[in-house]
């Protein structure tokens, strides 16, 4: 591949879930391959998982690694063609962004959506400028409709966690939070499902429809305790609303999942991105009782970008 940003830029998921697996069993069998190689992780939100995962597994394959809060310790970024910068920006993403790929073999780039344009946010404008202007290869460290590092370490996950004979049920469940969230999780947790061996069920409140073009193959329900029935994993989410853009409905009802609600489940192992608003998504009872798998996911973080680090290091 020679972008990371979806699941559309990769030529055979199987054979990066294999190679995410066999890096977990050997991560430092390709030490050599990131030899004088430099990646550059730019951050404009915070991150926990994503900056120290990324690089682990760039360290793992003996890469240099360069992290840079961009929000913070960078000049104030414009993005608009034809500015006039005569305001608070200083300087402009075509620089910033040519001058960051003269320093590095990789970019990898965390930029959340502002939730108040949906037409702005859905067109990815600073991700696609950002791959324009750095001319290196680039890996989307969450975008504003997408988190396709998360998505492959929770395929990863369900593959480790399920028998190769067995199609599991996945049911993606809308939470409640306390603040608006982007869909990026939800967005691409649906599309990454939809690609992979699993029947994919999505429950959520009415009004949070999530754009289609995500959720084509997906059963979609507002009857959040029909969809747990035999479900083996149950990934819980909060986002915002998609038509009513960027809005949080007041009274979307009792959606926390509970160990009573998931007696209908198959023994249903229960996920989350982290980080977590214990008590408001998630329940203190499933967070630490034996079917969470949240620290599993929090460690396949590596693995899987290790395997979109290998497969664009190979290319280079
Ligand atoms: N899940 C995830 O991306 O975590 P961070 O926001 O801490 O990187």
């Amino acid at each position: 591949m020679m972008h990371f940003t979806s699941v559309h830029d990769v030529t055979n998921l199987d054979t990066l879930v294999q190679d995410a697996l066999h890096l977990k069993q050997h991560p430092y069998q390709y030490k050599h391959l990131g030899e004088n190689r430099t990646l550059g992780l730019i951050f404009l939100n915070p991150s926990l998982r994503t900056r120290l995962s990324t690089q682990k597994a760039a360290t793992n394959l003996g890469m240099n690694v360069m992290v840079m809060n961009l929000d913070k310790e960078g000049w104030a970024l414009e993005t608009q063609d034809g500015a006039i910068m005569n305001g608070t920006t200083v300087e402009h993403i075509k620089e910033a962004a040519a001058v960051m790929g003269q320093y590095c073999d990789i970019l990898g780039i965390r930029s959340f959506p502002k939730l108040q344009n949906r037409q702005e946010d859905y067109s990815e404008d600073l991700l696609q400028k950002f791959i324009s202007y750095c001319k290196v290869p680039v890996i989307s460290l969450e975008s504003a409709t997408r988190h396709p590092l998360q998505s492959l370490a929770d395929l990863l996950t369900i593959t480790e966690n399920t028998p190769a004979w067995k199609r599991p049920k996945v049911v993606l469940t809308w939470a409640p939070h306390v603040k608006a969230i982007p869909q990026c999780v939800a967005n691409s947790f649906a599309e990454w499902m939809s690609q992979a061996a699993v029947d994919l069920v999505i429950t959520h409140p009415a009004g949070f429809e999530l754009a289609e073009e995500f959720t084509k193959g997906a059963t979609i329900t507002h009857n959040q305790q029909e969809a747990l029935k035999n479900a083996d994993y149950v990934y819980v989410k909060n986002w915002s609303a998609y038509q009513d853009y960027g809005k949080m409905l007041p009274d979307a009802g009792e959606w926390m999942l509970t160990n009573e609600k998931l007696q209908a489940s198959n023994k249903a192992k229960v996920m989350h991105c982290l980080p977590v608003r214990r008590n408001v998504e998630l329940s203190d009872e499933i967070l630490d009782g034996p079917d969470s798998l949240v620290l599993e996911q929090a460690n396949n973080r590596t693995y899987a970008a290790q395997a979109v680090l290998k497969n664009i290091l190979e290319q280079l």
